[in-house]
């Protein structure tokens, strides 16, 4: 099987005026799980993977041979996404590997090194029919070892995104409106407005960060509003801690590999609640 172009799937969605999510893995359970998800509620499925999720998998090739393994029985596109990559030879490492899509974060560079270090990376992939996701501003929380605190996030400037675009020749952008990496710390509140004066400016699809624990009117109105790929880590994540610590509640729990089972079922059905909750029909 091969992976598909991340940007085939978000221009689907831009057609279908929805958003896609990209669901973490980090083993070939929590990959099974939103493939199956995904096939069965006909989603395309985006796979995010930062390099801390590649470690767990051995390595990029590591991660691109148990994903495709796990998608072999897959009835729709699949495609694999490196996130929140800091270096250009790392994005050229998970190309060569197999990877479809690369997001390059130049986010905490100034301006002009992250659209040099962003444009860099395009042009490579690009040779190739590679995706490549960037992004201007700046998420609170932790996302690996990327760690952003409160006051050093700063949402994205539309006019800033119009020259970023237009100077890398990005697929897609990851925009800062008020999300979080990890559990939220405060109340979200969507910056909306601003994201209305981004899109009116950027003609790629726009990316949410930071999608687990967002409330859902938030969420669907910001697809009304222009997002095309919403990133959902915490949320997969906790649904697989929840399925094995319920099993301190069963005071005769045995060795018992089904517990492997239940946590790929339980991240599965977060999955699909997600794939709906963002495909809903546009008002
Ligand atoms: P959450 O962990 O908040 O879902 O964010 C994931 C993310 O944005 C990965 O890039």
């Amino acid at each position: 099987m091969k992976f598909a172009p991340m940007k085939e799937i978000l221009e689907l969605a831009e057609e279908r005026k929805i958003a896609y999510g990209a669901y973490v893995t980090v083993s070939y359970e929590t990959a099974l799980a939103a493939i199956e998800a995904g096939s069965e509620l006909n989603v395309p499925v985006i796979f995010i993977t930062g390099t801390d999720c590649c470690d767990l998998m051995g390595g990029f090739a590591g991660t691109v041979e148990t994903v495709k393994r796990a998608a072999e029985k897959a009835t729709v596109p699949v495609a694999l996404h490196l996130d929140h990559c800091r270096t250009y030879e790392e994005c050229v490492e998970a190309i060569q590997a197999g990877y479809s899509s690369v997001m390059i974060d130049g986010s905490s560079l100034p301006f002009e090194e992250n659209v040099a270090l962003t444009k860099k990376v395009v042009d490579y992939a690009h040779t190739l029919g590679i995706t490549v996701e960037g992004e201007l501003g700046k998420l609170v929380g932790e996302e690996g070892d990327l760690i952003v605190k409160g006051p050093d996030a700063a949402q994205t400037d539309p006019e800033e995104a119009r020259e970023f675009v237009k100077r890398t020749g990005v697929d897609c952008l990851a925009v800062s409106i008020g999300t979080q990496h990890g559990h939220y710390t405060f109340a979200p509140q969507l910056n909306i407005e601003r994201l209305k004066a981004i899109k009116a400016v950027v003609d790629v699809p726009l990316v949410l960060h930071g999608g687990s624990g967002t409330p859902l009117d938030q969420v669907q109105e910001a697809i009304r509003c222009g997002i095309r790929k919403i990133n959902v880590a915490t949320d997969v994540l906790t649904a697989v801690a929840d399925s094995f610590g319920q099993l301190k509640e069963k005071p005769d729990f045995k060795y018992n590999t089904a517990m492997f089972i239940n946590s790929k079922n339980a991240a599965k059905e977060l999955i699909k609640g997600k794939m709906n909750d963002f495909r809903f029909e546009k008002k």
